[in-house]
């Protein structure tokens, strides 16, 4: 299976941390984020990874070579049994035009293949891996239909997303019919937002060429996915587990939390931590509500 990974966004949100070194590279509790989504590749049955980067990012690739510095150390066996369960490539995307131009950078690589898109900025935790379930689902519905993950967000966050819309033809599955990217909460046609993961036709690569930039003045891929509803069809299905979106510096710091909150290692001693730190502040109200000298009236 071959799997197209963007990963040449520009990291604004983090600046300064992002000003030289790749968003994708920033560690959750002990791996970078990209190392988790190249996982979830290989775990749903990646044999080919294309990463589409561009300036700035060379760290990804130094990532996931061989390093003779640091040999066989404990640490890196899943890094390495990951280069050895798949090839790595890499594509550079000129200029940052948008996630449908980072995919249509794969077209030469995936040729006439089905193939599977993952965000290099964001986890998903599922006890299936999502891009499995999504390729399982592409087999069950025939094998020629595009198959993209879905959510339900809320009204605050539809202006976020990719929304679709469509007929609920089995429970998780819709037929698609229309798909608008980050309308405003009046126009959105529905509450199904796009996660992220898709498992796309070839023939997405000839609506890509003909999509002009839209939202934002890039090239988006939902648009693309629009255009292919005049040629074949679509689905979103939700799915079970969580995903983790690492866009902004909160949802960073949040995300390292909570994976080091249910870490074997880590988990008590945050706990721990976070207890004695949340107690603080309460005592320090205390000492402000009871001022060791009396107030004096003017
Ligand atoms: C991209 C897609 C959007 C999708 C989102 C999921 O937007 O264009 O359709 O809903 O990813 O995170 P971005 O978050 O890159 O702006």
């Amino acid at each position: 299976m071959k799997v197209v990974i963007p990963a040449a966004g520009l990291g604004l949100r983090f600046l300064p941390a992002t000003k030289s070194m790749p968003k994708e590279m920033l560690p959750v509790l002990d791996r970078p984020i990209i190392q988790y989504v190249v996982e979830e590749a290989v775990d749903s049955g990646a044999d080919d990874i294309l990463i589409v980067t561009g300036r700035s990012k060379r760290a990804v690739e130094d990532h996931f070579d061989y390093s003779p510095e640091h040999g066989d150390h404990r640490a890196l066996g899943r890094l390495d049994e990951l280069s050895t369960r798949a090839h790595i490539f890499y594509v550079r995307q000129r200029r940052p035009r948008g996630l449908g131009d980072a995919v249509a950078c794969a077209a030469r690589h995936v040729g006439t293949d089905p193939f599977g898109v993952l965000l290099g900025d964001t986890i998903n935790v599922c006890e299936v891996p999502l891009l499995k379930q999504l390729h399982d689902r592409f087999v069950a519905l025939g094998g020629k239909s595009s198959v993209v993950a879905v959510d339900v967000v809320p009204d605050s966050k539809v202006s976020d997303y990719g929304i679709v819309a469509g007929d609920e033809i089995s429970p998780g599955v819709i037929e698609v019919h229309t798909l608008v990217e980050k309308p405003a909460l009046a126009d959105a046609p529905s509450r199904y937002g796009i996660t992220g993961a898709y498992f796309l036709t070839p023939g997405v690569f000839r609506c890509l060429r003909e999509t002009p930039p839209g939202r934002n003045g890039e090239v988006q891929l939902t648009d693309a996915l629009r255009r292919l509803l005049a040629h074949e069809k679509l689905y979103a299905v939700t799915f079970e587990g969580k995903r983790y979106d690492i866009g902004d510096r909160f949802l960073w710091l949040k995300t390292n939390i909570e994976f080091a909150l249910k870490d074997p290692e880590h988990g008590d001693r945050l706990r721990a931590f976070l207890a004695e730190e949340l107690g603080e502040p309460s005592g320090v109200r205390r000492m402000t509500r009871r001022p060791s000298a009396p107030v004096r009236s003017a």
